[in-house]
């Protein structure tokens, strides 16, 4: 994928990711978030945000836009253990070869476009796990990406991205524009729900800032 390429690989891959994201409806993406997060909360009494809704909706939202079927429960795996400097597990290898094939087998196409899904997952979810953090506690949102890896000469490299939320330059992430639609329709839907506790739990990484669980009921 474009994210650990460099040179002209890196050129020709970014392309394909962008060619996939220009051809999604971004409006869409916010519409059927919104949509996708009502009808789960409306099943439910508490719901830890972080797991039911944060991950899955713009993931299954994107991958429709994309032409897939929902294939958020697979890329949840994948995205935790696609770092160069992770040794993945057999599930996520599993849910990795389920991904190739629905995406029409392994090329640099359906490369890039589980990449798209796997670099919306996490990302996202911050936006989303932060943003509707800041709204119930009156506190100000966290950048939820503080830093990114790259593979350079085979070596893993962590950037600083202090005041660049979604990057810059060659590399800047070619989906912000879907992400915020994509948050902005599930925090839509998450109006009038409250926090069922007063402390919040974040995930323990040195590269995210965002909640493990965010456990919300209705107001
Ligand atoms: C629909 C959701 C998203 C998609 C499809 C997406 C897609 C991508 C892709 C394909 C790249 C690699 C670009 C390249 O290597 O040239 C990228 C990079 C990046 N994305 Fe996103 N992204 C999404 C959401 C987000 C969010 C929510 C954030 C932060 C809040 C974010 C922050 C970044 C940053 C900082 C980079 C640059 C990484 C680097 O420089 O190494 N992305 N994104």
């Amino acid at each position: 994928m474009a994210r650990f390429s460099n040179g002209s690989d890196h050129v020709r891959r970014r392309a394909l990711a962008v060619d996939s994201l220009a051809q999604v409806d971004v409006d869409a993406l916010r519409e059927k978030a919104f949509a996708r997060t009502c009808r789960i909360m409306a099943g439910l009494d508490v719901v830890d945000v972080m797991a039911e809704i944060a991950r899955p909706v713009p993931v299954g939202v994107l991958a429709e836009a994309l032409g897939l079927p929902d294939v958020s429960a697979d890329v949840t795996p994948v995205a935790a253990a696609y770092h160069p400097h992770v040794t993945p597990g057999a599930d996520a290898e599993a849910a990795l070869g389920r991904l190739v094939a629905q995406c029409g087998g392994p090329t640099e196409l359906a490369a890039a476009r589980i990449g798209l899904l796997v670099q919306a997952c996490d990302a996202t979810a911050g936006l989303i796990g932060n943003g509707l953090s800041a709204s119930l506690t009156g506190k100000p949102a966290e950048q939820p990406v503080l830093r990114t890896r790259r593979r350079i000469g085979g070596e893993d490299v962590t950037v600083s991205l202090a005041g660049t939320p979604f990057g810059a330059g060659l590399r800047e992430c070619p989906g912000s524009r879907h992400a915020l639609a994509l948050a902005t329709g599930v925090l839509e839907a998450l109006r009038g729900f409250r926090l069922t506790e007063t402390e919040t739990t974040w995930v323990s990484s040195p590269n995210l800032r965002m909640p493990a669980v965010l456990r919300v009921t209705r107001g």
